[in-house]
């Protein structure tokens, strides 16, 4: 390819088609520099998760973001990433009152960011109800099950979820729901394997999976968690690819060091 050749974008048809063939790589990311960086470095997919309110806004969970946020970060996102597929993830209370505010909230994300698809989380009939509507709208949605973070508070805190007799049918039930409703993508979070394994067999639609071991279709991890931003988080499925928390330490460290020191700016950094 030569480097004013465009590579060619990434549908929703290419990422249904790698089920069985090649693993999925997706990445979250919030703002332009992030995004243009993991695009270049070749993912599928790039989330621009509502995690956004624990990683960049320091919230406990992530039931504060609003859709103000997810569109400002989701633009953000769209204008830094030329080949992998972009999906914004819709915020708590925006799709779970009524079908009509799922379509025209995840209608303003799409127009407002230039996303190509959506995420919401849950497989019971009332989501499904949504992910019909949206999809029948031209809007290509993403699901989400297992550990579903909007959940947080009746899921009883951060915890493995499919552990109990009656979970791994519970999910498949779930999964082949949200497939059913047009979903063309699933994210599976927070799994035992075997149940990640289970269901991934179940649907024709991939599943791409956090802590939920290798045999789900893809997988995705927080940007800033695979990059080691916050060196106290290491949950156990979790591997660290770099260690910037110490990198950034370091290098404002130094930068402090040369300042008290009267070292820069030195002339050749002055006009
Ligand atoms: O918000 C997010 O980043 C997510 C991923 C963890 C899947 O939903």
């Amino acid at each position: 390819m030569s480097a004013s050749e465009k590579p060619r974008a990434i549908t929703v048809r290419d990422i249904r088609q790698k089920k069985g063939r090649e693993p999925i790589v997706c990445i979250t990311a919030y703002d332009v520099l992030f995004a243009k960086l993991v695009d270049q470095a070749g993912v599928d997919l790039v989330l621009v998760g509502d995690s956004v309110g624990n990683v960049v806004a320091g919230q406990p969970t992530t039931l504060a973001v609003t859709m103000e946020q997810m569109i400002y970060h989701g633009a953000a996102v769209v204008r830094g990433v030329s080949r992998a597929m972009v999906v914004v993830d819709m915020p708590f209370m925006s799709y779970q009152v009524s079908t009509e505010d799922a379509l025209r909230n995840a209608g303003r994300i799409m127009k407002e960011t230039n996303a190509h698809a959506v995420k919401v989380e849950g497989g019971d009939a009332d989501i499904a109800a949504r992910i019909q509507a949206m999809t029948r709208a031209g809007i290509p949605v993403m699901g989400h099950l297992g550990f579903t973070p909007q959940s947080v508070n009746t899921l009883g805190g951060f915890r493995v979820q499919g552990r109990a007799p009656g979970d791994q049918e519970r999910l498949i039930e779930e999964a082949r729901r949200v497939e059913n409703a047009g979903a063309y993508s699933l994210v599976l979070e927070l799994v035992p394997s075997g149940v990640a394994q289970a269901v991934t067999a179940a649907v024709r639609i991939p599943t791409i999976g956090i802590g939920a071991g290798p045999d789900c279709d893809g997988q995705v991890l927080v940007l800033y968690d695979l990059l080691g931003l916050n060196d106290r988080f290491k949950p156990k499925f979790l591997q660290h690819y770099a260690a910037l928390a110490a990198d950034v330490r370091s290098a404002v460290g130094r930068f402090a060091d040369d300042v008290r020191g009267g070292r820069y700016p030195d002339a050749d950094h002055s006009f």
